[in-house]
């Protein structure tokens, strides 16, 4: 039997009308309008299209975006100067600087650079150890999606097997913590690891993350599991003809639905929760920077 896709822009659409009625909230109970604000370095067509969309939608929920578009050249010392204003500023609730940036800004100073309270991708290694620890902070973005739409399709995700593929600090890292805290038994796999097919099978939670297009085969794939495919790899399409590309995931669609119980396509499944989550991280770190505990069903 086929796999139950994961509509992950139906998903998406849901939080987003949920974080909308939560925005609302802040501004008329407190006389807070959440504020979101973006840094781009650059002219990056892929990194400009993501900017735009989290830009855009930003402002349909409801919350203030602010948007820095810099120059290639940019300093080092300009761009800590514009986060130094930024940490400081009192309707800025949330920072992001799109990664990557040029190879002259040293990225992890940028990062360390950051008001942790207003980091919402999670990559200040205190919002790392803050997920590790178990206390409440912003969760980054992709991993957090993936946990709401497993818990949305599991209800509790308590004793499941999870194999987490790739280790990465965005993505594989933080979505074992969350795993772990939902009391899965987790295993986290990466490149080297051993005889991986057979360590897949294991699993009734599958969350590739590696960035090899189509590499998690539907042999590997327990009867039943639930694959979530974190992966947008760009890949020929000459079918569509000459010259023409497609995206395709770290799963092979085709096979593993045929063996999943659930599964998230690529694209339309993990790909729209995360601009999502960014937007529920800006009223969880909206709230926690005002003294108020955060919306439930936005965070971890
Ligand atoms: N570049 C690609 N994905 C991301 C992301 O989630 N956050 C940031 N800051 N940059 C990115």
């Amino acid at each position: 039997m086929s796999a139950q896709i994961i509509d992950g822009k139906e998903f998406a659409a849901k939080l987003r009308a949920n974080i909308a009625i939560h925005v609302e909230r802040l501004k008329k109970e407190h006389d807070i309008t959440a504020g979101l604000a973006v840094i781009i370095i650059g002219h990056d067509p892929a990194s400009q299209v993501y900017v735009r969309n989290k830009a855009k939608q930003t402002l349909e929920v409801g919350m203030n975006s602010f948007k820095y578009e810099l120059a290639d050249d940019v300093s080092e010392a300009e761009l800590l100067k514009l986060i130094d204003e930024l940490n400081n500023r009192d309707e800025v609730h949330g920072i992001l600087v799109q990664m990557p940036v040029p190879k002259h800004i040293d990225a992890t100073k940028i990062i360390n650079a950051l008001n942790p309270a207003k980091d919402v991708d999670m990559f200040h290694p205190l919002n790392a150890g803050k997920l590790m620890t178990g206390q409440i902070g912003p969760v980054s973005c992709t991993p957090l999606g993936c946990l709401m739409m497993l818990r949305d399709v599991h209800g509790s995700l308590e004793g499941k097997n999870a194999v987490v593929i790739g280790r990465s600090n965005l993505v594989g890292k933080p979505m074992a913590q969350l795993l772990l805290r939902d009391n899965c038994t987790v295993t986290m796999a990466h490149s080297r690891t051993k005889d991986l097919p057979n360590v897949v099978r294991q699993a009734d939670i599958v969350v590739a993350a590696v960035g090899r297009a189509k590499m998690v085969k539907g042999d590997w794939i327990k009867k039943g599991a639930s694959v979530i495919d974190v992966g947008i790899n760009r890949i020929d399409a000459p079918e569509r003809g000459q010259g023409k590309t497609r995206l395709v995931g770290d799963v092979d669609f085709e096979s593993a639905k045929e063996n999943a119980a659930f599964i998230t396509p690529v694209p339309g499944g993990v790909g729209p929760m995360t601009i999502a989550c960014l937007l529920a991280n800006t009223v969880t770190t909206a709230c926690l920077i005002n003294g108020l505990k955060p919306p439930k069903d936005l965070t971890a």
